[in-house]
């Protein structure tokens, strides 16, 4: 058999697993009165995920771990979390960009009630989302059978809300939100954004009345936070600036 064709049939080296451990921050309402971090010790590969150490822990470990997810690939926006002090998806977070040499900690995200382990109450968030009337408003009907027509530069003026998945990742990072639990917060404004700036919409002057309350968008002071812990990278605090300006100077 020729060098080349030992080479072809020579069995890829198998991918080398190691071991990560994982602190959680647990609370079970019906036991604990605080939560607690809890050290769990698992085996992963390069290429997985935080949401596959937490998928593996509570399959083979502990099935009481609590925690929210739906579509594993960063689209639903359920699985948002503290991982080492940060907002993150758990499902777009790769063990490999992680320093495993140090323990990978993980805590619900901040500022909304905690409710069990990674579960936090997303009641008042979708609240805010609510009032700020995330959904078209036309004052007429379309012509019979015509669509409402846009050109490629008025489309373009909204894009980048249009791409908000409601993780709550931006408003959960921000810390006006903690200290004040009737802000608005970056994620309610991301989405009125994504209305107030679309030629087709006629309901602007209301929405920016709604955002002009004083736990409207006065209370950003601009930390950056949310547009930082964006994973659909959304310039959140660009778009929070624009809002102030069409408050300032009316929709342009
Ligand atoms: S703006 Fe980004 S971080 Fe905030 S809710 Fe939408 S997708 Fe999540
Ligand atoms: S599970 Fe859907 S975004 Fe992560």
């Amino acid at each position: 058999m020729s060098t080349a064709t030992m080479e072809k049939s020579a069995a890829p080296a198998a991918p080398e697993s190691f071991t990560v451990t994982v602190i959680i921050r647990r609370f079970d309402p019906e036991v604990d009165d605080e939560p607690r971090w809890q050290d769990f010790d698992v085996e992963m590969f390069a290429t997985d995920r935080v949401l596959d150490a937490l998928h593996k822990i509570k399959w083979e470990q502990d099935g009481s771990l609590s925690f929210r997810r739906s579509c594993a690939h960063g689209i639903c926006g359920s699985d948002a979390m503290r991982i080492n002090g940060r907002n993150r998806l758990a499902c777009k977070t790769l063990i490999k960009d992680l320093d495993i040499t140090k323990p990978v900690y993980v805590e619900a995200i901040k500022g909304l009630p905690l409710e069990k382990d990674l579960i936090v109450d997303m009641e008042p968030f979708f609240e805010s989302y609510r009032e700020v009337q995330p959904f078209l408003v036309a004052a007429s009907a379309p012509k019979e059978g015509k669509e409402r027509i846009q050109n490629v530069a008025q489309r373009e003026r909204f894009d980048d809300t249009t791409k908000c998945i409601l993780c709550a990742a931006c408003t959960s990072s921000c810390p006006v939100f903690w200290t004040d639990g009737q802000y608005f917060g970056p994620a309610a404004i991301v989405n009125a954004h994504r209305f107030i700036f679309d030629s087709r919409d006629d309901n602007a002057a209301v929405r920016l009345d709604i955002l002009n309350d004083k736990e409207g968008v006065w209370r950003c002071r601009t930390t950056f936070n949310c547009s930082e812990a964006c994973p659909r990278g959304i310039q959140v605090t660009q778009a929070i600036a624009e809002v102030k300006q069409a408050i300032m100077r009316g929709k342009p």
